[in-house]
């Protein structure tokens, strides 16, 4: 552990809290961590591999990746159904393998196997006014949307506990969509806030971690819906059969131009998912040449969508398999990251209660 090593550049204020794509992964020696995470709610679909689990391969051979699986977030929302929060840990860290995510490279932590990240936000939560997190409008949004049954204490801290996921593991990095950046706004200021009134009492501080929304593309459902989603009942799973995925492109929306009339590609639906997913690029450009001056129908578009999914899902499906069939490896993946992680966390959790000025018996 060298909690007491991290370069002044990542304590500098002035410093943007916008990662730049090609920024180093080191700065003086010291190597850069990535914290990040998703709440644990049923399978991941094409539009979680485009937006995070795509950038996630390119990091974890860069940097040192803790990728956390939120269970107690997915709690906050599930509260009824705690068996379904648990199998989702396993078929998420499923997909994770089955995509190439490598528990050599990065630590899978289950977020509730780390008690001390609750610790972190009991005393981060000291540290944060009520109407900081009042105006927080991602919170907002979400709330808006809840029952009032649903707004318990815990989701409202969440993006306290974010802070805590964060910190604990001494996370620098956090590769996020935008919504998560007033959450990473509080976290900096969390950090701010311990480093001035307690860095010198700890002998350590805190980074102030930067977002990283970059080259985060974003992938519409097969309706067309700008979110894509289980129960929106428009989301392309990783785990779909070849004909599953097949009916689902035919049904994705589409023109309604005849077969002769020129053609808008670039704002069309399928379109957009061959940008994100065709091998030929070469033959993607052809048929979007071809499909804008008229005379190719939507059916040939499709069926190259279809072909070219079976090509990105089929290895994909392969190592699921492969990991399906030895249920002990998910089991053993999520123990030996989330004990690796609990260490750094302990140590920095011992160190915030020493210097926030908690009792200690032992
Ligand atoms: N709240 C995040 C989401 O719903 C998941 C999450 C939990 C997270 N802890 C995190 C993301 C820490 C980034 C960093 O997507």
């Amino acid at each position: 552990m060298s909690l007491s090593e991290i370069p002044s550049e990542l304590l500098d204020e002035k410093k943007s809290m916008d990662y730049k794509n090609g920024d180093p992964s080191k700065i003086d020696g010291y190597q850069r961590r990535i914290l990040t995470g998703m709440r644990p709610s049923g399978n991941l679909h094409l539009g979680h591999y485009v937006g995070a689990l795509k950038n996630w391969l390119d990091f974890q051979d860069k940097f040192d990746c803790t990728f956390l699986l939120a269970d107690l977030h997915a709690l906050a929302d599930h509260m009824e159904k705690p068996d379904f929060v648990r199998q989702s840990i396993r078929n998420v860290v499923g997909d994770w393998l089955s995509v190439g995510i490598d528990p050599e490279k990065a630590n899978f932590t289950v977020q509730t196997g780390v008690p001390e990240l609750e610790n972190l936000t009991v005393l981060f939560e000291t540290l944060v006014p009520l109407s900081v997190l009042q105006r927080n409008p991602t919170l907002k949004a979400e709330l808006a949307r809840m029952e009032e049954g649903q707004k318990t204490v815990s989701f409202h801290n969440y993006p306290v506990s974010e802070a805590a996921d964060i910190l604990g593991p001494l996370g620098d990095l956090v590769p996020a969509g935008d919504d998560q950046r007033p959450m990473i706004e509080l976290t900096r200021s969390i950090a701010r806030r311990f480093n001035t009134q307690f860095g010198k009492e700890a002998g350590f501080k805190f980074a102030l971690p930067q977002i990283y929304t970059g080259t985060h593309g974003r992938l519409s459902g097969t309706d067309g819906n700008e979110k894509m989603g289980k129960t929106l009942n428009n989301a392309i799973f990783l785990t779909d059969s070849t004909d599953v995925v097949r009916k689902k492109v035919r049904s994705m929306k589409s023109s309604t131009k005849g077969l002769q009339d020129p053609g808008n590609s670039d704002a069309h639906l399928v379109f957009t998912y061959l940008d994100a997913f065709a091998s030929d690029r070469e033959r993607l450009k052809d048929l979007k040449a071809r499909y804008d001056v008229g005379g190719v129908g939507e059916g040939e578009v499709k069926k190259f969508l279809e072909e070219e999914l079976e090509i990105f899902l089929r290895p994909i499906r392969e190592k699921r398999a492969e990991v399906d069939a030895n249920p002990q490896l998910i089991e053993d993946t999520i123990a030996t990251g989330t004990k690796r992680t609990r260490l750094i966390v302990a140590e920095v959790s011992d160190r915030v209660r020493h210097a926030m000025g908690l009792f200690n018996a032992r």
